[in-house]
């Protein structure tokens, strides 16, 4: 099939675990992370240009529109490693908030790996459009998957794993951008005195046990957040104090998310949330792998 324009959808993930093993030589962190996509999602439109040239447009003006971009760089890798004659305009429906912990911009740029994939008629598996997504971050290579899977290494080796326990999931990003080298920078491996017990969340995954889920939450970059942004701690205490059955930092952070089982718990947790940060959402967890191309 041949196409001219195509949009993809780009969800947000959330670690329900971050545990760092070990500083590395190369400078990334050794890493073990479970991760899962959730239906709050960005869209990615692509446009055959047919005079070979790379342009993005966003709809949050703030988003670079260049190199900066990983979106943008996965166009220009894509091009350049396969000699692609034509070019892509971008359009991000941008949704997921920016720098919070969930992944917005790998997931971006793994949307248009997908996306280029097919308007360019590379022919290239999913495996082959993760490994060129590692190159662009550590956290693309999931991207490409979806789903819920086990990271390692620095993030980009990928294990799959079935569908959580289905639940609701609130999500509340104070109002402060947070860089994940300056977070990773202040991390000192050897004093870590709270590592999740992956294992344990692996098994809560496995049997969809969602109070052992709840119970092996677990983030050591957390710590360092809550000690550069106090406003992080405010938020977890408020929705454990609504009633969450689980509550973590996602990724470097900012965000913060509840895991509720029952419904009426998510009404008051937003509403309790509501009066504190703007940004709140309720999604769910998208469970197994997807990777959806819309039209
Ligand atoms: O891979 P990515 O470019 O997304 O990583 C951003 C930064 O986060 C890295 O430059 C590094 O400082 C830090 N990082 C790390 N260990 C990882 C992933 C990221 O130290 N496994």
């Amino acid at each position: 099939m041949n196409y001219v324009r195509i949009s993809v959808k780009a969800p947000a993930k959330i670690n329900l675990t971050l545990d760092v093993l070990a500083k590395r030589p190369d400078g990334y962190h050794e890493v073990e992370m479970v991760m899962t996509t959730v239906d709050l999602a960005d869209r990615v439109d692509m446009t055959l240009r047919e005079d070979g040239e790379i342009t993005l447009d966003c709809s949050a003006s703030f988003v670079p529109d260049d190199i900066r971009n990983h979106a943008y760089k996965a166009a220009t890798l894509m091009k350049e490693k396969f000699q692609v004659r034509q070019g892509v305009h971008l359009y991000i429906d941008k949704q997921i908030p920016v720098a919070a912990g969930l992944a917005g911009g790998s997931s971006d740029a793994a949307a248009t790996l997908r996306g280029l994939n097919q308007l360019w008629n590379l022919g290239l598996t999913k495996d082959e459009l993760a490994k060129i997504g590692a190159e662009i971050g550590s956290d693309v290579p999931f991207c490409v998957y979806g789903g819920t899977a086990l990271a390692t290494g620095r993030g980009e080796q990928i294990a799959h794993l079935g569908a959580p326990a289905p639940c609701w999931v609130i999500l509340a990003k104070p109002p402060i951008g947070v860089s994940t080298p300056d977070v990773y920078g202040n991390l000192r491996v050897a004093q870590i005195d709270n590592h999740p017990d992956t294992k344990q969340m692996l098994q809560a995954i496995a049997t969809q046990d969602f109070s052992l889920m709840c119970q092996s939450l677990g983030n050591v970059l957390e710590n360092v957040t809550l000690s550069l942004h106090p406003q992080v701690r405010q938020i977890k205490d408020l929705m454990i104090a609504s009633g969450a059955d689980g509550v973590l930092m996602s990724g470097s952070g900012p965000t913060v998310f509840a895991l509720v089982q029952k419904e009426a718990k998510v009404h008051r947790i937003y509403n309790a949330l509501r009066g504190f940060v703007k940004d709140v959402f309720v999604v769910r967890m998208l469970g197994a792998q997807d990777g959806e191309i819309l039209a």
